[in-house]
Order: structure tokens, then sequence, then C-alpha cells
């Protein structure tokens, strides 16, 4: 009798049990951990960079780099720079198709020419002409600060380098 009862009272305990776990925790929380992505989407959609974080991530360093790399007379490297740079200009237009009103994509082509006479000079070893063409970039980064309503953004070529640990020098 006794042994029954406390079959009974271990039989009520599990299911009590198993209705508890079911009710704290709902059922989408165990499907999620079970088919959770190695890279939660949650992480990226939660870093919302304005224009000007991505300018000052992605675009300020290269236009540094490029400068530098031109200035040591290294194509290789900056070959490499024009083209991250190009990708970087391309993908804030992704991140952020639209700025204050206005199409960013139209705004940020206006960088695409110099860029192409870069990667032209570049290709032809014209170090005169690629000076020249990074000069037209910086004119350009100026002039889209100053069309928006932002002519205290000045760009210029880079006075000193601001990566002691990368060597622009060709090798
Ligand atoms: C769409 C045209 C456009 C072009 C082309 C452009 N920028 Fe910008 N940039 C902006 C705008 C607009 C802002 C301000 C964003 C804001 O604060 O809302 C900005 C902000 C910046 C900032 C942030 C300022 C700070 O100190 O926090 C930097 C740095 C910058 N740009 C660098 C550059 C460089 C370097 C280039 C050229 C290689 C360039 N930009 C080309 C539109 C442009």
């Amino acid at each position: 009798m006794l042994q029954k009862l406390e079959k009974a009272r271990g039989l009520a305990a599990a299911v009590l049990g198993a209705v508890l776990c079911a009710g704290s925790i709902p059922a989408s929380a165990v499907q999620a951990q079970t088919a959770a992505p190695r890279n939660p989407p949650s992480v990226y959609s939660d870093f919302h960079p304005s224009l000007s974080d991505m300018m000052t991530m992605s675009i300020q360093p290269r236009h540094t780099k490029l400068g530098l790399a031109l200035r040591a007379g290294n194509f290789t490297y900056a070959a490499y720079e024009v083209g991250e740079l190009r990708g970087a200009f391309r993908r804030i237009a992704q991140s952020m198709p639209g700025y204050e009103g206005k199409d960013t994509a139209m705004l940020l082509s206006q960088a695409n020419p110099p860029l192409d006479a870069l990667t032209a000079a570049i290709r032809a070893k014209q170090p005169r002409a690629a000076n020249a063409a990074f000069a037209e970039l910086t004119a350009t980064c100026n002039q889209c600060h100053q069309s928006q309503g932002r002519n205290y953004l000045i760009i210029r070529a880079p006075a000193a380098s601001a990566f002691p640990d990368q060597d622009f020098t060709p090798h």
C-alpha cells in the first residue's frame, strides 16, 4: 500500500515537472537553440553604423593608406587599395541606400572617375598621373562634403602615417 502511494507520488512529480518544464521554456526557444546559426543575425542587425561611422571606418583609413602607398611608389599595394576603396563605397550604398532623402549610390558615384583615373595611372605605372588622380579623388571627397552642407569636413593628402605597424614601401 505504502509502496503504491510512493510510486503514485513519484509519477505525479514527474508529470508536474514535465508540465512545468514545458511551460517555462517556450517551444520557439528550444527550436532557436537547436537551429542557432553560427553567426546569429542579431549580432549584425543590432549594429547600425551612420554614414559618418562608415566614412571613418572604411573610407578615411583607405584614403590615408592609398596616399601613403603612392608616396612610397608602391603601385602593387596602391592598386589593391583602390579596389578596396571602390568596394567600400559600394558597400556603403548597399547598407544605406538613402542619405537625408538622397540616393547614396548616386552621391557616391562622384568618386568613380578619379578612382578610374587612379586605376589607369597605376596600371601604366605613371606616378605623376597617379598623384594627380589621387588629388582629384581628395577634391571629390571635399566636393561631396560641401554639397551635403559639411564644408567643415576637410580631407587632404596624409601628412603622416597613422599606421605605425604597416610598411607601405614596395617589396
Ligand atoms: C556622398 C558623397 C561623399 C563622398 C564622395 C565622400 N563623403 Fe565623406 N561624408 C559624406 C557625408 C554626407 C558625411 C557626413 C555624414 C553625417 O555626419 O551624417 C561624410 C563624413 C565623412 C567623415 C566623417 C567625419 C568625422 O570626422 O567624423 C570622413 C572622415 C569622411 N567623410 C571622409 C571621406 C573621404 C576620405 C572621402 C573620399 C575618399 C569621402 N569622405 C567621400 C559624404 C561623402
